[in-house]
């Protein structure tokens, strides 16, 4: 007995709350299609920008470059010198776009031409420690792929 009366008191209670849910929705729509912004403004404002597929320079390549490449390509040594191996600095975008005194290392949008990532990927460099590991060679590739942007 008890139990049946205070399941019908739910039941009621649910169906009066998806009225009033039903309602409300339907009372934004009017609203909405009264004053809100139309379908197009929404196509308008596109995807997000900064789409997770997108690879950033400053988060995720210079720290690359930093841990494993800083202590011959741009860090200072216990003097104040900056090491510079062929005068290759990788601590710093424009220098890591001019190259070295041979040239450029990295040829934006061009994977198959970036001297450094041959480096990289034949195991050249770094000249010691561990071998860079194939994610990172891969965001690498990646940012390259994307035109090497600044971002
Ligand atoms: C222990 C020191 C050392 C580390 C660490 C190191 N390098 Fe080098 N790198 C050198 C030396 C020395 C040279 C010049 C000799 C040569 O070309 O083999 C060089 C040359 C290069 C060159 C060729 C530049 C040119 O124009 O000829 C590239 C590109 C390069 N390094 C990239 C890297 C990258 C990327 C890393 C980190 C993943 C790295 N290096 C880590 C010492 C190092």
């Amino acid at each position: 007995m008890r139990i049946e009366s205070s399941h019908r008191t739910s039941r009621f209670a649910l169906s009066t709350l998806v009225t009033a849910a039903l309602l409300a929705s339907l009372a934004v729509i009017g609203a909405q299609s009264v004053t809100g912004p139309g379908p197009e403004a929404k196509t308008a404002a596109g995807p997000p920008s900064s789409a997770p597929d997108t690879v950033s320079f400053a988060e995720d390549i210079l720290p690359i470059f930093q841990q494993r490449c800083a202590k011959c390509h741009g860090a200072a040594d216990e003097n104040g010198d900056v090491r510079t191996e062929v005068s290759l600095n990788l601590l710093e975008y424009e220098k890591i776009m001019a190259g070295s005194e041979f040239g450029t290392v990295i040829e934006a949008g061009d994977p198959a031409n970036s001297f450094l990532l041959d480096m990289i990927v034949d195991g050249t460099m770094p000249e010691e420690g561990d071998p860079v590991p194939e994610e990172e060679i891969a965001l690498i590739r990646t940012w390259i792929e994307e035109g090497a942007p600044n971002n």
